[in-house]
């Protein structure tokens, strides 16, 4: 049966970077149309129920009405270490991460992480989110299990490491390649799940490895391939003793057939001139993880510089080296890193970055992330109220932007008030 779900809706026709806050299309009193899990119309809540009387209704009243958050680049295994503190990167996963991740050896430890971060992201609007695993395939297995049966467009892979992790964390170069291959096999293009091929990053990638993985991409094409890149200065200066060859960073995944389109690469703050040449070239998208890189240390990422240059850019959480499963936050954290570079994004770009650039960047662009006929029923309705704070300065608001902005500054989880996967009801 059809339904309809009324609220304030809110759309891009456009890139608001090019084109400013016109590129969004804003009805104070709109609809979606669902019919069979996808868009079948949207428009003004009274001309599409008067087409559409026998449709199921649902009056979300003033709250806004979305395409789901995208979640571009996230560690569920971190789910249980999120905000542990007082490390910077490399530390930071020697102390927490790579003990917390050896407990995912366990198979039902997996499954119920990722059913606690399933549950989590849905409570905080996130309708698709693109994973790291552990080394074990089990973890692959438990994070698709868990997308799958709630019936989600997720992404994710088996993290592979060689060297420079804890005996237990190890793989080799092949049973990286026959494990990535066999995963990819039973999961790539299942239901709405997608395999990514997923080296962790040089430093703990043997260049052995990472070339049995560059010839495992180029055999599957239409697989995305997600790693980390020049995430933190001591991080550089390790790859750069590591891969004495290397021309830079982007280098020793270039060198091994690691650049293409497809290519999404997590962070890329501190970027040579030749690696923002060769990213822009490659077709390659890059990630923004603002929270993680305030909570590790990391630095400022250039948005303002690289958003303009035709790179595919989402937004993403970096749970737990982020330090939020909200993608408010996570927009509210895009907006302060910003400033302190000089520019004030606007609300419709920090909207954009969180659904229609994280699609663009994970590729989906076509499936997810905006208010379209076609695109699957992945939406949020937003309460632009949902604490007295924001309250009492939403109602002063002139336009939607100033009505949405405090919302995108101090917004978490309580700001949604509904969450639909391929137009079910889940929250
Ligand atoms: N670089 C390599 N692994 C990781 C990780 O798990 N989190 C972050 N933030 N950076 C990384
Ligand atoms: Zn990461």
């Amino acid at each position: 049966m059809d339904q309809l779900v009324i609220g304030q809706t809110l759309a891009f026709a456009g890139d608001p970077f090019a084109e400013g806050p016109a590129a969004a299309r804003h009805s104070a009193r709109g609809a979606v149309l669902i019919r069979s899990g996808r868009i079948a119309a949207t428009g003004e809540a009274d001309a599409l129920r008067a087409a559409h009387p026998q449709a199921a209704v649902t009056d979300m009243g003033n709250a806004l009405l979305s395409a789901g958050f995208i979640d571009a680049h996230v560690h569920y295994p971190q789910t249980g270490i999120i905000a542990s503190w007082g490390k910077r990167l490399i530390d930071w996963l020697n102390s927490y991460t790579f003990p917390e991740e050896m407990r995912f050896e366990d198979p039902a430890y997996a499954a119920e992480i990722a059913g606690r971060y399933f549950d989590l992201a849905l409570a905080h609007g996130t309708t698709s989110m693109c994973s790291y695993a552990t080394i074990h395939p089990a973890s692959v297995d438990a994070f698709f299990a868990a997308a799958q049966a709630r019936g989600m467009r997720a992404l994710a892979g088996k993290t592979c490491m060689d060297r420079n992790a804890p005996e237990g964390l190890r793989d080799t170069p092949q049973s990286a390649y026959d494990d990535s291959r066999r995963l990819l096999e039973q999961w790539h293009g299942v239901d709405r799940l997608s395999y990514v091929i997923t080296p962790r990053f040089s430093p703990t990638s043997t260049p052995e490895q990472l070339m049995m993985l560059g010839q495992l991409w180029r055999e599957h094409p239409d697989c995305l391939m997600q790693t980390h890149l020049s995430e933190q200065t001591d991080e550089i200066e390790w790859v750069k003793s590591l891969f004495p060859q290397a021309r830079d960073y982007l280098d020793t995944y270039e060198a091994q057939g690691l650049l293409a389109e497809g290519a999404v690469y997590g962070h890329a703050i501190h970027l040579t001139a030749r690696e923002r040449d060769r990213l822009r070239e490659a077709g390659a998208s890059l990630v923004h993880c603002p929270t993680s890189n305030t909570f590790i240390g990391s630095g400022i990422f250039d948005m303002a510089g690289l958003v303009t240059t035709g790179l595919r850019i989402g937004l993403a959480t970096d749970t737990g080296g982020g330090s939020s499963f909200s993608m408010l936050r996570t927009m509210a954290a895009a907006y302060e890193l910003a400033q302190l570079r000089g520019t004030a994004l606007h609300p419709s770009q920090l909207w954009w970055l969180a659904t229609v650039g994280s699609a663009r960047a994970l590729r989906i662009e076509d499936k997810v992330g905006n208010l379209a006929v076609g695109m699957e029923a992945d939406l949020v309705a937003i309460d632009l109220g949902s604490t007295p704070a924001i309250a009492q300065r939403s109602a002063r608001a002139g336009d939607l932007w100033e009505a949405l902005f405090p919302t995108i500054m101090m917004g978490d989880d309580r700001a949604v008030a509904g969450v639909w996967i391929g137009g079910k009801r889940m929250g």
